[in-house]
């Protein structure tokens, strides 16, 4: 996709006649714009929600509302504050549905960018040393990633303030279906890595912000954690960066989070052709879990009453469907 966009008219031709459905029901600059940049490189139509005037306000069900836009549109891209909001929507829509971000769950768009920018700049994923660090306990872009560098065979290493780690299910996940080497560490050590992965504190995931504001103070990208760092550290962030990195690290040419923000239009070029031309239907394993009920206060199903259990594997563990968090 990225050679295509060199030759417009080619790239104008794969979605031609197409009609894509951008809908954000949470803040977004760079995935609402790339996405909607990605469709009409490839000749594809808008269909614009904003979710102030829609009708929600009056009531109507998340639900409801994806299964209208699907009949109107080929594809739905939805970002949304509750964990497992995309899943519902897949449920109830016919035609495909990208997941742009469901709360603090996932962002797997985003970790096909980062995936991709690591290649470019690493030659490979595999065996490349990553370092993510920051909020992890909340950034979903982080808990994709973590699924995406194992599914590579990259090796890990998680680094958080205390109170901000990955969830330990989901490291157990990455370990036991993809095998992931997962190193966690108090400190970052910068010396050897590959890349250094950072992110924001997630204020708006947090219960009060004086308590995102003592999580940030707790670290911070500067030049001064860079002494010693490897020369060719590539400095990765899925943005926006807010007081995270100190100003004078932006000039640093390890410094590639623009370069990868960039890497998002045809990235998702290829998830919207892709998914547009067939590929990715996806079924799900398992056995249904009758009676089944997400404790999870940030899960859609909460607000829809969609509960839905789903058992999977050899001990046939239980999880939500919708947020896919383990019971229990
Ligand atoms: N990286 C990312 O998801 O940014 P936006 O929230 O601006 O879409």
């Amino acid at each position: 996709m990225e050679e295509l966009l060199a030759s417009p008219e080619r790239c104008a031709g794969i979605l031609q006649n197409r009609l894509v459905a951008n809908m954000f029901f949470e803040a977004s600059t760079r995935t609402n714009q790339s996405f909607q940049a990605a469709a009409n490189r490839l000749g594809a139509k808008i269909l614009v929600f904003h979710p102030q005037s829609g009708s929600g306000a009056k009531g109507e069900s998340f639900s409801d509302t994806m299964r209208m836009v699907d009949g109107y549109s080929d594809a739905v891209i939805v970002r949304h504050p509750c964990e497992g909001a995309a899943r519902l929507a897949a449920d109830v829509c016919e035609h495909p549905v990208i997941n742009a971000g469901d709360g603090g769950n996932q962002h797997p768009t985003q970790a096909f960018i980062d995936l991709y920018t690591v290649r470019k700049l690493k030659g490979k994923v595999g065996g490349v040393k990553v370092v993510l660090f920051g909020d992890l306990a909340h950034a979903r872009s982080m808990h994709s990633l973590l699924y995406g560098l194992s599914m590579f065979k990259a090796k890990i290493t998680l680094c958080s303030p205390p109170g901000l780690g990955m969830a330990e299910w989901m490291v157990e996940e990455a370990r036991r279906k993809f095998g992931a080497k997962v190193a966690i560490e108090k400190k970052p050590d910068l010396s050897s890595a590959d890349v250094l992965y950072t992110c924001r504190v997630q204020k708006e995931r947090f219960g009060s912000p004086r308590e995102a504001d003592a999580a940030q103070a707790a670290f911070r990208v500067s030049k001064k954690l860079l002494e010693g760092a490897n020369e060719e550290l590539a400095i990765l962030h899925p943005l926006p960066k807010v007081d995270e990195i100190d100003a004078e690290v932006d000039s640093d040419p390890r410094a590639r989070y623009f370069e990868q923000a960039k890497n998002g239009v045809p990235v998702r070029m290829a998830a919207l052709a892709m998914c547009m031309r067939g590929f990715g239907r996806e079924g799900k394993g398992g056995r249904r879990v009758p009676g089944f009920s997400c404790k999870n206060q940030s899960c859609i199903s909460g607000i829809e009453k969609a509960h839905w259990g789903w058992a999977e594997g050899a001990g046939l563990r239980v999880r939500c469907r919708y947020c896919e968090r383990p019971a229990g």
